[in-house]
């Protein structure tokens, strides 16, 4: 299905990782996994926190034409700057400097989908405190939450393993609903959550 009609069907028409590949919507069957298992939604809003270069904003972005919204929110700075030069001004996507573990600009129940990618290990305690309260304030009734986490082993890149969370380590830490755990390629895992 091309991109254009996928935005015509207004639900979520990526049923096929196969699909997802040969269409062009990414080369990587990591990002294929990842976006068939979001079910993303035409004028959903999207939050990638933590967004880094936001690569993954720009897929959702592109994925949504110009239905809903995407919020690229990160600490740095310089991503977020470059990040906004990158999309100009006619996006979908609102880019702005921001700490997921505190309060943000965002409003209550507004976001249908929180996404958050390697981010996790990062923080302390205090922080995961500090994120689930803002999750649970942005998201919408039923809506989900999606982490993106290295796996608790020897991988030839990323954090030490001591600071990494287990698929079960990371839902004894929140309190949202699992409901689904997807395997993402041979070093990453997507757990999903929702709010009740
Ligand atoms: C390893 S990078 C991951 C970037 C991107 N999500 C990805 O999958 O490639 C971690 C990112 O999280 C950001 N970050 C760390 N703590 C954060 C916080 N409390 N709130 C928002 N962003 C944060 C960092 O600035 C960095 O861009």
């Amino acid at each position: 299905m091309s991109v254009d009609q996928f935005q015509k069907t207004g639900r979520n028409a990526l049923e096929q990782v196969d699909g997802i590949l040969r269409n062009g919507w990414t080369d990587s069957p990591e990002y294929a996994i990842i976006l068939e298992n979001l079910n993303i939604c035409l004028g959903q809003t999207i939050l990638d926190a933590g967004c880094g270069n936001g690569y993954m904003a720009i897929k959702f972005s592109k994925l949504m034409g110009n239905t809903g919204k995407i919020y690229a929110l990160d600490v740095d700075k310089a991503f977020i700057g470059n990040l906004k030069k990158e999309i100009g001004k006619k996006s979908n996507i609102d880019a702005f400097v921001g700490d997921i573990t505190k309060r943000t600009d965002l409003k209550d129940s507004s976001v249908d989908i929180a996404y958050l990618s390697t981010v996790f290990h990062i923080f302390s305690e205090s922080q995961i405190v500090g994120f689930e309260n803002e999750i649970n304030r942005i998201l919408k009734p039923k809506a989900q939450l999606a982490i993106i986490n290295i796996n608790k082993e020897e991988t030839p890149f990323g954090p030490p393993v001591e600071m990494r969370s287990s698929p079960e380590e990371l839902r004894q830490k929140l309190s949202f609903v699992p409901t689904k755990l997807i395997e993402v390629g041979e070093h990453f895992y997507m757990q999903l959550f929702i709010k009740v």
